[in-house]
Parts: structure tokens; sequence; C-alpha cells
């Protein structure tokens, strides 16, 4: 089943629960070793303490029988024949390797060859089975006062118990991992379940989010897991500019039809009341120009729409260059002053700047602004337009009018698309079709810089464009 082994671990939850019972049984493992070697280490030194100890009684035997090999050979007997459970069995051979004697039924269990041969250190142990039991085997080579060739002594300690004891330790231990094994992956599982939950709750109040109820968001009370609640923040404010983007379209959407839907209606309706009876010719004329008029409102309509679009999409493709701001500004006043002289007042200019812009969309960006400026106006006070240079190296272009000022409800609103704050004058006025700020705000960020608008009704309004300064390799 590889597909299966492989979902598992690829989740979360599988890769948290093996990593768990790993450390675990990693963890056990280590403390049943340490155990295991410490408790061997006691018992071997026990013995060699005892066979060490054996030893040296057993070379004081035969210092007190003058070295006979019969005296220490009594000695053993009496030790080891009377007890039933004996603690040791011991040997002694010539050193040509004569048994001179031993304890009783010892050869049955342990040959002499069993033993290592002449060592030089007592405590140097091998340890043999023999049937039932375990020995741990001592050699030692013993010489006395007037002996010609030295002895050697055969001890094997009995340490049946002690093996058996480590044993079963060894015994109990496998057991414990064998049980303890699936119960760690079973307790894993639970825990990275549990640890996990707060994950699945995010995915049910995320798929309660759709495109008709995009104003629902993750709750944050109760608080999430530390871990998580950025992530909910995130996506919530995810959610947040989504649902503001998804509003902005579907009022786009609506509110384009309905613009173009007016010039066509009027169309249609000024034509078919022209085709009722015959007209004269001065009357067909009347028809046909009303009917210019509203085409060329369609034109502007769809050529504003169509260069915000491709603005929006600009700044990629911006031909951006180091602007003498007041000439560029002079060029678009230019234009637009015999707007302004007809109204009875004057465009003034004043500072200079160098503006890191695309000339055409900065010139555009200016006009709409002046545009506005001036069909806005009321008093016969100049309209002005301010350069300065920022401390940052950017440019601020500000335009300032003494108009009719906007009410704080609109200010929001008024650089969304078709907005207009008093759509009632726009006919009167002629040419706006509420496009003009939302290019502006379509340019100016395509240079990565930023609009401010400011203003109070019957007192004017300023509006300032802040172009930044561009890295270095955008600079002619
Ligand atoms: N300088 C201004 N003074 C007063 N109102 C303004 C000014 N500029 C913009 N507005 C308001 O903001 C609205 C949006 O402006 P704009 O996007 O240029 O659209 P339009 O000029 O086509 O109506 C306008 O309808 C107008 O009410
Ligand atoms: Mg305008």
């Amino acid at each position: 089943m590889p597909v299966v082994i492989k979902s598992r671990l690829s989740s979360i939850g599988g890769r948290l629960t093996l990593l768990y019972t790993l450390v675990v049984l990693v963890a056990m493992a280590l403390l049943a070793i340490v155990v295991m070697w410490r408790l061997s280490a006691t018992f071997n030194a026990e013995h060699q303490r005892f066979l060490r100890a054996k030893t040296a009684e057993m070379q004081t035997d035969l210092d007190d029988a003058h070295g006979q090999p019969g005296g220490l050979l009594n000695e053993i007997a009496k030790e080891t024949d009377e007890s039933d459970v004996r603690q040791y069995q011991a040997r002694v051979l010539s050193n040509d390797g004569h048994v001179l004697g031993e304890t009783p039924g010892m050869r049955d269990v342990l040959q002499p060859g069993a033993f290592l041969m002449s060592p030089s250190d007592p405590a140097v142990m091998r340890v043999r089975k023999a049937g039932a039991h375990v020995f741990a085997l001592a050699t030692a080579s013993m010489r006395s006062v007037g002996m010609s060739a030295p002895l050697q002594v055969q001890i094997a300690m009995d340490v049946t118990r002690d093996a058996k004891l480590l044993a079963e330790l060894r015994r109990a231990i496998w057991l414990a991992f064998a049980l303890l094994t699936p119960l760690l992956v079973i307790a894993g599982y639970f825990v990275s379940e549990h640890g996990l939950a707060p994950l699945k709750r995010i995915v049910n109040a995320a798929r309660e989010v759709t495109p008709e109820h995009l104003s629902a968001r993750i709750p944050t009370d109760p608080p999430w897991p530390r871990e998580l609640d950025e992530l909910v923040m995130v996506f919530n404010s995810m959610l947040g500019r989504l649902e503001e983007a998804f509003g902005r379209l579907s009022r786009f959407s609506s509110d384009l039809a309905h613009e173009l839907r007016t010039p066509l209606s009027n169309m249609s309706s000024s034509l078919e009341v022209c085709l009722l009876r015959n007209r004269s010719e001065d009357e067909y004329r009347e028809a046909l120009e009303s009917n210019l008029e509203e085409c060329r409102r369609l034109h502007s309509l769809i050529d504003n729409l169509l260069f915000m679009a491709r603005a929006e999409r600009a700044a990629a493709a911006l031909q951006v260059e180091a602007l003498d701001g007041e000439d560029a500004c002079q060029w678009v006043i230019d234009q637009q002053l015999a707007a302004a002289r007809s109204q009875g007042f004057g465009i003034q200019l004043h500072g200079n700047a160098q503006v890191l812009a695309d000339p055409v969309l900065f010139r555009q960006a200016l006009a709409n602004l002046l545009a506005n400026a001036i069909q806005h106006s009321k008093s016969r006070e100049d309209v002005r337009v301010e350069l300065r240079t920022q401390a940052d190296g950017g440019a601020q272009v500000e335009v300032i009018d003494h108009g009719v000022g906007i009410d704080a409800a609109h200010l929001p609103y008024v650089f969304d698309r078709f907005y207009q704050a008093n759509p009632s004058r726009r006919h009167v006025d002629g040419e706006g079709t509420g496009l003009g700020l939302a290019i502006v705000k379509a340019i100016i960020e395509a240079h990565g810089g930023s609009i401010t608008l400011d203003s109070r009704p019957d007192a004017g309004t300023a509006v300032c464009l802040h172009f930044p300064s561009l890295p270095q390799q955008y600079r002619a």
C-alpha cells in the first residue's frame, strides 16, 4: 500500500505521530541500555571482587600449609563440600596440568580445559554456560615458600541467578517495547488530531466564504492558538480586500452599463420622435447633431475607459523621464487657460521641481485636475498650481481651487470610477463622466506615488500628487 503510506506521511498529523513515537521509543531504548549496562557492570564487579578475595584466601591457606597442596585441598573441601548450595567450586592442578584435587562433581560440569590457562592476573575471568548453570571462571597461579613449581588453581563462581535476572530484565524490556509501540502510535495520533483541530475549524470557516457571502470572516473569538492567530488575521484581511475589490468591480459593471445606456436611449428616443412624421431639413439636421453629440460623449467615455485600463497596467511600460516640472505644467495650463478665462479667472504656477514621470501620463493627470478645478470654481480667484521638491527627492504637484468643495460624505468615493458628487450638474457642465479622478489615481499609482485630496464645502479643494524619487536605474 505505498499510496496510503505516502499520503499519511504527507499529512502533518502523520508526521507528528511518527516523530512523537520515534522520539519516545529512542528515549526508552536509551534508558533501557543504560540500566542494562549499569546492572551487568555492577554484577561483573561483584563477581571479580569475589574471585579476587577467594584467590587471596587460598594463597593464605597455601602459605599456612607451608606450600603443601594437601592443606589447600582440605580447606577447599571444607568450604565447598558442606553446603548444599555451593557458592563456588575449585580445582588444584600441578604446574604440568595434573589434577591434584577438586570439588566433588566439578569434572561433570567444568573440564579443566574450560578455564583460561596460565593467566598472569587472577582477575581475568570468563563466563561460561554449563548445562543450566552459568559460571564466572578464574585461574590463578600460586606459589609459596619451599615450592619448586607453582600450582594452578581454577575457581568457578556460580552466577546463574544474576545471569537469569539480567535475562528476565531484557525480556521485560522487549515486551514493554512491543506493547508500547502501538500504544504510542495511537496516543500520537490523538495528540496530533487534537493539536491540528484548529486547522480543521479554519477550513470549515473558510468554506463559508463564497462569492455570495464575501462578508463572512473566520471568527476570532474564542482566540486562536498563537501560531494560527497571524494566519487568521492575514486571511481575514485578504478577504476584506477581496470583498472591497469585488464590490468595486460589480459597482463598476452596473455603472458602466448605466453610462452606456443613457446616451443610447437618448439617441434612440430622439430618432424615434424624428421618424414619427416627415420633417424639414432643419429638423433632421438638429436631430442628427444631437445624436452626434451623444456619439461624442460615448466616444470620450470609451476613450477614458481605455486610457484608464492602460494606466492601470502601465507600471511596467512607463516611459519615465526627468521632467522639468515648470515646463510640463505650463504646457497643460496653456491648454486650459481659455476655459478659466471664460469664467473670469486665471491659473498661476508657483515653484519648480524635477518630476520623474511619464510625460504623457503626467500631462493627462494634471489636465484632469485642472479641468475639475475650473469646472467647480465659484469665485473669481485664480486656480493655483504649486510644485515642490520633497525631502526624499520626490516631487509634489498640488492644484488648489476656491470652488464649491466636496462634501465630507462624498470624499471617500471621489476616486471611484463613475462616482460623481453632484451628478445633476453633469449635463449642465458638460463632459464629466466621473472618471477624471479615477484616471489620475491610476496614473499616480502606476508611478508608485500617491494622491491626497483635501476639500471643504464652499471653501475649495486641494489635490496633491506625490511622485516618488525612483531608483537610480530609472533616472535619465
Ligand atoms: N476641484 C473640485 N471641486 C469640487 N468638486 C470636485 C473637484 N474635483 C472633483 N470633484 C467632485 O468629484 C467628483 C469626481 O470627479 P471626477 O472623477 O473628475 O469626475 P467628473 O469630473 O467627471 O464628474 C466630481 O463629480 C465632483 O463632484
Ligand atoms: Mg472631472
